[in-house]
């Protein structure tokens, strides 16, 4: 017997958190599939056996992706004219994504089935004021290393347009990926910024110049949320002039091999956005082991900070958070908050 509240509660949950999040067709198709739990009809046969699976695997927007790679795929007709992602108008959704489940039941199956795999550069613009405080503190150099990287997109971070305030523009002021929201509060200082090195793993990466993962990645995008497509297909331009490497390895095998020994002259820093949901028990433990060996061993001149955007509690909720946790020092530091997607971004 397990705590988890049943898959109905969930989605409707997920719902909430996407119409707040600004995805009201990602809301509406998640609310239908909640009414139709328990009835068996079609959705019901798709999603039921899901019942069990853990929070942090997110059903609800494995089957949202699911149902927009069909769209993507030109497989169902009858839900794209929903789908402002490929040109359609938002409406009654729901009839026609009922209709599209029980159409193509066999093949998401399959797709439901599969992790999340959204690479969300809006991410990058609040991880971008981390990398700034740690310059700032260090006087160093960034070797960036990422955990649960996917495409690589949020490596690339300096070779976005971040214009964070009124004339202050950070990183690439030509690149096609532009953030124009400025950042509230009390934002850090834009120091220069060098990244020397970037490298990032995943157990299952994701590769920017192959057509089949970059469809993967469009499809984790909320189907009504433009901008943010907008700003993966530049950064899938940005990716494919420039790939930065991600290895097919767990975190905890990468920062073990990357952490064995400081790195002086170099400000490590180590960052994970929307990750550890996805880490099991023991896998997350072994992260938390190598992060503090390694940190232990860390010194002035070959410094260690851990950067993490993640929500603030547990899955489903409406406020993330950006901690730096910087050795040698003390404590976890609050940075910020943002939204899952990053922007809005308010400093502490
Ligand atoms: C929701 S995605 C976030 C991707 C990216 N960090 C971002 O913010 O756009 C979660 C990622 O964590 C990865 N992941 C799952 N288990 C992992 C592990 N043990 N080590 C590293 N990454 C892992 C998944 O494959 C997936 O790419």
């Amino acid at each position: 017997m397990g705590s988890t509240p049943p898959l109905a509660d969930r989605l409707r949950q997920q719902a909430d958190h996407c119409r707040a999040a600004g995805s009201p067709l990602t809301a509406a198709l998640l609310e239908g599939a909640a009414g139709e739990l328990g009835t068996g009809g079609p959705v019901d046969r798709l999603l039921g056996p899901l019942e069990d699976d853990p929070p942090g695997t997110v059903p609800a927007l494995r089957f949202a992706g699911a149902l927009h790679r069909l769209v993507l795929e030109r497989q169902a007709p009858g839900l794209a004219v929903h789908y402002p992602s490929v040109g359609g108008t938002p409406g009654e959704v729901w009839p026609a994504a009922r209709a599209a489940v029980e159409e193509h039941l066999e093949r998401l199956h399959e797709l439901v089935r599969r992790p999340v795999q959204t690479n969300e550069v809006g991410r990058s613009s609040a991880l971008l004021g981390g990398l700034l405080v740690v310059a700032s503190a260090t006087g160093l150099p960034v070797r960036l290393l990422e955990v649960g990287a996917s495409g690589g997109l949020n490596l690339q971070v300096d070779r976005y347009r971040h214009e964070v305030a009124a004339g202050v523009v950070l990183g690439d002021p030509a690149s096609p990926v532009v953030f124009d929201a400025p950042w509230g509060g009390t934002p850090p200082r834009a120091v220069p910024l060098r990244i020397v090195e970037r490298r990032g793993c995943d157990p299952e990466p994701l590769d920017p110049t192959s057509a089949e993962d970059r469809l993967t990645l469009t499809s984790y995008v909320w189907a009504d949320q433009l901008a943010r497509f907008e700003r993966l297909r530049g950064a899938l331009q940005v990716a494919a002039a420039r790939p930065e490497p991600v290895e097919r390895l767990a975190g905890s095998a990468f920062l073990e091999r990357e952490l064995r020994r400081p790195r002086p002259g170099v400000a490590t820093v180590v960052w994970q956005s929307v990750v550890r949901q996805y880490l099991d028990p023991a896998e997350r433990d072994r992260v938390e082991d190598v992060l503090a060996g390694a940190g232990r061993r860390a010194t002035d001149e070959a410094p260690l900070a851990c950067l993490t955007l993640e929500p603030e509690r547990g899955v489903g909720v409406d406020r993330f958070v950006v901690e730096l946790t910087s050795r040698p020092g003390a404590g976890t530091r609050l940075l910020a908050d943002c939204g899952g997607h990053g922007p809005p971004i308010t400093w502490r």
